[in-house]
């Protein structure tokens, strides 16, 4: 694999297909492109800022400590969705040839000071490693969290990924039905119980504890365009903000944008993890092409 490191991201190049790209930034260790052969796999808003300026609108964010606003005692001054997507990670280099992987870092000392000192008081100590492998067909992405503290603390993790779709009005998402979720929208718990997820209106759902045998598959007319699988993430957000809400982000272009995104958020939301001092929490999110076949799981 090439490895191409510049100023303010990381290009990795596959050696087998060099239509095969992925592109991290080093601005919230966020992934904006996942191309294979030449075909994008992931949403990014034109309208996305890039330079460290606000968190990217796109591509695979990072949420850490927290999802959302909290009103929990240590998280309440925090902004939505903490600081890892708006902190400036460092680059380790590679550390595997095959697969491909590279690996970014965050701690106290590289947050954002503005976001961080917010969090309990900026007076957490902890690493974050992200391991980032790139197969010709999948994108795996690992996060680590090690309390490097003497106290014990908290946090929430959530890949917040955007993937690309054709047309979100020909498009599903299977294996959540069935499943309890707390929708932002209505603002109710309840049992999902349609066939699948649709979508024709604004969709912010939290699904919570989805055993993890099951794939969330986004099917499109019949097709499994992406299959995201999870390890230690029990919980999935499903969001699309439709016409008024993305009408309203500044940095949400073009304004049907909506329709060519979904975002499948496999995280650890529903409730916090407590690491106590040298304890460490790992999880990740799989999304690959390779399977064709529905997965129908109840
Ligand atoms: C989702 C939330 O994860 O992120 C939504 O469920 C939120 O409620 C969305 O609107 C986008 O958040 P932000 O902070 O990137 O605009």
């Amino acid at each position: 694999m090439a490895i191409d490191q510049l100023d303010d991201r990381v290009i990795l190049t596959s050696e087998s297909n060099p239509k095969t790209q992925l592109t991290i930034l080093n601005y919230g260790a966020t992934v904006i492109s996942w191309k294979i052969n030449s075909e994008e796999q992931l949403w990014l808003s034109t309208a996305a800022k890039l330079d460290g300026s606000k968190p990217v609108r796109g591509g695979i964010p990072l949420v850490f400590p927290v999802f959302g606003k909290s009103q929990a005692e240590g998280f309440k001054d925090l902004p939505q969705h903490g600081f890892a997507r708006n902190s400036i990670w460092e680059f380790l280099g590679q550390t595997k040839a095959n697969p491909p992987t590279v690996q970014f870092a965050l701690s106290p000392e590289l947050a954002n000071p503005d976001v961080y000192s917010k969090w309990d008081k900026g007076d957490n100590d902890f690493t974050l490693l992200l391991t980032v492998e790139l197969d010709d067909q999948e994108l795996k992405t690992t996060i680590e969290v090690e309390n490097t503290d003497k106290k014990a603390w908290k946090f929430n993790w959530l890949f917040h990924t955007y993937l690309r779709v054709d047309d979100i009005e020909d498009s599903l998402v299977n294996n959540l039905p069935g499943e309890t979720c707390y929708d932002q929208i209505v603002k109710e718990t309840y049992v999902d119980k349609h066939p699948a997820v649709d979508f024709d209106k604004e969709t912010d759902r939290i699904y919570k504890q989805v055993p993890e045998k099951k794939i969330l598959q986004v099917i499109d007319k019949g097709n499994v365009l992406h299959n995201v699988q999870r390890v230690n993430l029990p919980d999935v957000v499903v969001w699309n903000p439709w016409i008024e809400k993305s009408g309203g982000m500044g940095d949400f272009e073009p304004k049907n944008g909506y329709l060519n995104m979904v975002c499948i958020e496999p995280g650890h939301v529903h409730d916090f993890v407590e690491l106590k001092p040298g304890e460490s929490w790992k999880a990740s999110q799989i999304i690959s092409t390779k399977n064709k076949d529905i997965q129908l799981l109840s």
